[in-house]
C-alpha cells in the first residue's frame, strides 16, 4: 500500500467527509419537508412543488450515495480504537451499513411508487425521469418507504448518540475525523 494511501486510511477523504455532510442535509431536508407537507390542505398548489423537490432531491441522494459507496470500497474500513467493547465495534459497523442499506432503499422504493405513468416526474422541473418497470411493486415500495423512514430515525439517533460518546465520554478522534471544525484529541 502507498504512503498517500495509509495516510488517508487514518481520517475519512475530503470528498468523503463533504458527501457525508451534504447527504446528511439533503436528508434531515426530506424529512421536515415532508412533515410540513403534512400540514398542508389536500388541495394546497405548494403540495405538487413540495414533491416535485422531494423526489428530485431523492433521487440525488441515490446518485450522491452510489459515490459515495465507491469511494468508500476503494479506501476501505477505518479502523476504530482499541478502546471500543466488540459490542460497540459490532454496532457502529450495523449502523453504517443500515444507513448505506437506507440510502439505497428510499429512493429506490420513492422511485417505485412515486414516479408512474400517472405520475411523471421531471427532474427539478427539467428533464423527465423513466418510469421504472416494478409498478407491481408499487404498494410494497410505499410500505417500505415508510418503515424506512422509520428505522432511518432510529440509526439517526444511534448514530448522533455514537459521536457524542466518542467525543465527550471516550474523548478519542472518531467524531473528529467526519466533523473537522471539531479541535482533534490527539
Ligand atoms: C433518501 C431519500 C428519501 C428519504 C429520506 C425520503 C423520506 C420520506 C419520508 C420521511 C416520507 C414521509 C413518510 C410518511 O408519511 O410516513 C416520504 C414520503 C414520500 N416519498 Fe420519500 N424519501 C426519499 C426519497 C424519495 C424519492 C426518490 C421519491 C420518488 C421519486 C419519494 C417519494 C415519496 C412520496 C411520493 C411520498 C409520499 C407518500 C405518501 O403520501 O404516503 N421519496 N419520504
Ligand atoms: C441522516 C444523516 C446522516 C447519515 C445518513 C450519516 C451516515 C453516515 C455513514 C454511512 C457513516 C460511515 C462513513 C463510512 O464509513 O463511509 C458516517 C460516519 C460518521 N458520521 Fe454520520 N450520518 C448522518 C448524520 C451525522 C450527524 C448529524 C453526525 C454528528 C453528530 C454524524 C457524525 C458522523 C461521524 C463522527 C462519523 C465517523 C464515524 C467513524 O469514523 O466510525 N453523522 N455517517
Amino acid at each position: 500500500m502507498s504512503e498517500k494511501s495509509s495516510t488517508a486510511r487514518s481520517s475519512y477523504s475530503r470528498g468523503a467527509i463533504w458527501l457525508h455532510w451534504i447527504i446528511a442535509l439533503v436528508i434531515i431536508g426530506q424529512f421536515l419537508g415532508m412533515q410540513y407537507d403534512e400540514t398542508l390542505a389536500e388541495t394546497d398548489p405548494a403540495r405538487g412543488t413540495i414533491y416535485m423537490l422531494h423526489k428530485s432531491f431523492g433521487l440525488t441522494i441515490l446518485f450522491l450515495t452510489l459515490v459515495r459507496l465507491i469511494i468508500r470500497l476503494r479506501q476501505g474500513f477505518l479502523p476504530l480504537p482499541p478502546h471500543m467493547a466488540g459490542w460497540e465495534v459490532m454496532l457502529a459497523r450495523v449502523t453504517h451499513f443500515g444507513f448505506y442499506a437506507l440510502l439505497l432503499l428510499m429512493p429506490l422504493t420513492g422511485w417505485i411508487f412515486g414516479v408512474s405513468a400517472k405520475r411523471g416526474l421531471d427532474y427539478f422541473g427539467l428533464v423527465p425521469v423513466p418510469v421504472l418497470p416494478l409498478e407491481g411493486l408499487a404498494e410494497l415500495a410505499h410500505e417500505l418507504h415508510e418503515y424506512g423512514a422509520w428505522a432511518f430515525v432510529i440509526l439517526f439517533i444511534l448514530h448522533v448518540a455514537g459521536a457524542l460518546k466518542h467525543h465527550y465520554l471516550d474523548r478519542d478522534d472518531v467524531a473528529t475525523r467526519m466533523i473537522p471544525m471539531l479541535k482533534r484529541r490527539s
